[in-house]
Formats: structure tokens, C-alpha cells, sequence
């Protein structure tokens, strides 16, 4: 009788243990103890090394607002998901994050495909999603036209950097002709595909061949033969580090030596690895910031993220150390944590000071920032120039 009673209490008190836990985790999201933000990042799979540095770089300015109070008096709590750099698993992610961990804000993954197949989510729970590193224009803009309400990103789109790389052909190459491989698989490829080719075409170039292959493709020489045979002054690859580095090394080692053209998918030590320092000399890439630039706001970030981290900040990390700044100046402003509210100051971003400079929203929810196009020397990054909006 006593044991069963003794049961009955143990039951009766671990329900309601478990449920103020429960009540604890989904309680209101406006009077809960902490923020949670949710970050849905490409932590394993083809683009880990881009998830794992932009997830870095959000990390120190959470921490950073941490150690200075919080936001509003309270502390950043931030619940990371891992989408294996798959579109299908970000989807799962920004789920999982929305409606189990209650998140009042997410940040959206990395590449742009991985950013495309989140929004809808985000639009449907009414939680403002901010990307910092993915760049095609889509994300904050639809195909009518029309602004994405809780679509935010801290980078430049690829309008821009497509026009940078085709005006670097131009001009400082000398190229009258280019041929043009692109990853089919990803939406970021395609867009600056376009992008450069309308600009080069503008610049009174000719676009003499355009080809395609896939992620995870490993041999490219087939193509990369086809590309030589009709000889063009340039090669502009619009894709990321691991494809990229292989068809680096296979074009120089059909004797392909003409400058090859990239963009900030470029930006990863890996590609050095996968490519070999020598056969990327002749290679130039558009990105979103160089460690190298004299700027002191960006040298006392570069500082500050070595001591943290031991290493130098890739523009993934600038990145997301500055979509980080983002979120912290918008909550601030909103003086709430309610997802409407923190949409709308993140819409009124103005004038905010950021490791890459000072950051201002367009109507397009897209910050106006400057480029850098960056020269492969021996394997080691070199910042070649600036280029303003
Ligand atoms: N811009 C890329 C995309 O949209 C992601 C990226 C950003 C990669 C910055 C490297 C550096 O897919």
C-alpha cells in the first residue's frame, strides 16, 4: 500500500517536473529568461568549411553582446542545426528550430540554394530569417518583384559581384572573350552565370562557350578539353571550393594557363589543397573582404576574431560576425523580442557599424557594401583592389 503510494508521488511529482520543463522550453517567447536565435548552418557535407566559419563569426558577436549584458537585459541563447549542406535537410532545420525551440529569429544557411528552401518557412511562422553569406538576389526579392518581408541578408548580391568580375576581365585582363562552367546544381552558380555574361557582353566581350556539370562531379577534363579548343582570353567559374579546386588543377594540367575567374566560393583554404598553390596562380576572385585591407574597423575585428579563434577570419566569418551585429542592433532597437517587431527594426537597419563597414538596408532588404577581388599567389590570398557600389 505505502509503495504504491510512494509511486503514485514519484509520478505525480516528475509530471510535473516534466511538465515546467516543457512549459520551460515552449513558454511565451516574449517572457522567457533568454533569447533564442536559431542558426541552421552547413556544419557537415560539400560546403561544411563555409558553415563552420560563418557560424564562427556570428558566435564572437553573440558572445561579444553576452559578456557585454545581454541584449535587453538578457542573454543570447544560440540553437545551431546542422543541414548537411543539403536544401531538403535546411528545410528540416529551420522546421525543427521554428516549432520545437521556438526561435524569435533564425539565420538562414549559408549558400544560396540552402537559403532558397528555407524561406517559405520562415514566411509561414512569421519569423524574420537572415542570411549573411548567401548572395543571390532571390532571397530578399521573388520573381514578381516583390519584397520578401522576413527575408534579411548582410552581404551584396550577385548582380554586383558578376559585373566586378566582368568588368576585371575587361579591363585588366584584356579578355574580348570568355567561356563560361557553371555548377548546375546551385542556384548561386546559375545567377552569376547570367550576371557576368550580361556584363561582359556589355563591355563589347563574347561569350564563346558555356558549360555545366554538377556538385560532387569529379572529373572535368572531358569539358574542360572542349572549353580549350575554342581558346578564350578567360575562364569564369562562379562555384564553390571543392568542385572548383579539382577543375583548377585538371585545366592546368591540360595546359589550360589562361586566367581563371571566380567569386567568393572561392574563398576557402581547401581549394589551395585540393588545387595545388601553383595551379592557382593566374586566379581571381571576386569576395566580401580581405584580411589584408588596411581598415582599421576591419583590422580591429581581424584582432579580435585571432584571439578568439587563433587563426584569420575568412569573409564568411566577417560575414556572419556582421548578420550577428545585425540581429543584437535590431532586438536593441525593437526593445522587444517579438519576432513582428524585430522584422521591422531589422528593415530599418541604418549606419550600423560592422567589421566590413558601415551597413545601410535598400528597399530590397540588401545591404550597399564594397567588394574586393582577390589574386591566388602560391597558394596564399593577395588583395589585389577595392571596388565600391
Ligand atoms: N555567396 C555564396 C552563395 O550564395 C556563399 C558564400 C559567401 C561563399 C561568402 C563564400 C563566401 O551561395
Amino acid at each position: 500500500m505505502r509503495k504504491k503510494w510512494l509511486s503514485f508521488l514519484s509520478l505525480a511529482v516528475g509530471t510535473m517536473l516534466l511538465g515546467s520543463l516543457i512549459a520551460g522550453c515552449g513558454g511565451t517567447k516574449a517572457d522567457s529568461k533568454d533569447i533564442k536565435i536559431g542558426g541552421n548552418f552547413e556544419l557537415t557535407g560539400n560546403t561544411a568549411n563555409f558553415g563552420n566559419q560563418t557560424l564562427n563569426g556570428f558566435k564572437l558577436a553573440f558572445k561579444e553582446a553576452n559578456a557585454a549584458g545581454g541584449v535587453l537585459g538578457k542573454q543570447i541563447n544560440f540553437i545551431v542545426a546542422d543541414n548537411k549542406s543539403e536544401p531538403s535537410e535546411a528545410t528540416n532545420a529551420i522546421t525543427k528550430l521554428i516549432t520545437q525551440d521556438k526561435v524569435v529569429a533564425v539565420i538562414a544557411p549559408v549558400t544560396s540554394s540552402n537559403v532558397l528552401a528555407t524561406l517559405q518557412i520562415a514566411q509561414d511562422h512569421k519569423i524574420p530569417l537572415l542570411t549573411a553569406t548567401g548572395t543571390n538576389p532571390k532571397i530578399t526579392v521573388d520573381d514578381n518583384g516583390k519584397v520578401r518581408p522576413y527575408a534579411f541578408r548582410s552581404c551584396f548580391i550577385d548582380p554586383f559581384q558578376g559585373t566586378i568580375m566582368a568588368n576585371f576581365a575587361t579591363k585588366s585582363m584584356k579578355a574580348k572573350t570568355a567561356a563560361i562552367y557553371i555548377d548546375n546544381s546551385s542556384d548561386y552558380s546559375k545567377g552569376l552565370a547570367k550576371f557576368f555574361e550580361e556584363a561582359f557582353i556589355a563591355n563589347g566581350g563574347q561569350v564563346v562557350a558555356k558549360e555545366a556539370f554538377l556538385q560532387k562531379d569529379q572529373d572535368f577534363k572531358s569539358t574542360l578539353t572542349k572549353i580549350k579548343s575554342v581558346n578564350p582570353d578567360v575562364i569564369f567559374i562562379p562555384a564553390y571550393y571543392e568542385e572548383v579546386g579539382k577543375i583548377v588543377k585538371q585545366s592546368r594540367e591540360l595546359g589550360i594557363t589562361i586566367p581563371l575567374l571566380g567569386t567568393d566560393g572561392w574563398d576557402d583554404p581547401k581549394i589551395v589543397e585540393v588545387a595545388g598553390a601553383a595551379s592557382l596562380n593566374n586566379g581571381f576572385f571576386s569576395n566580401h573582404y580581405s584580411p589584408q585591407d588596411t581598415d582599421p574597423n576591419i583590422q580591429k575585428f581581424v584582432a579580435a576574431y585571432k584571439q578568439e579563434y587563433g587563426q584569420n577570419p575568412s569573409a564568411l566569418a566577417a560575414l556572419g560576425y556582421d548578420g550577428g551585429k545585425m540581429i543584437v542592433d535590431a532586438i536593441t532597437r525593437a526593445g522587444s523580442t517579438d519576432p513582428a517587431k524585430i522584422r521591422d527594426a531589422l528593415e530599418q537597419t541604418k549606419n550600423l557599424q560592422v567589421s566590413t563597414g558601415i551597413l545601410t538596408l535598400d528597399s530590397n532588404h540588401n545591404p550597399v557594401k564594397s567588394a574586393v577581388v582577390i589574386e591566388m599567389k602560391d597558394g596564399k590570398q593577395s588583395f589585389k583592389e577595392k571596388i565600391n557600389p
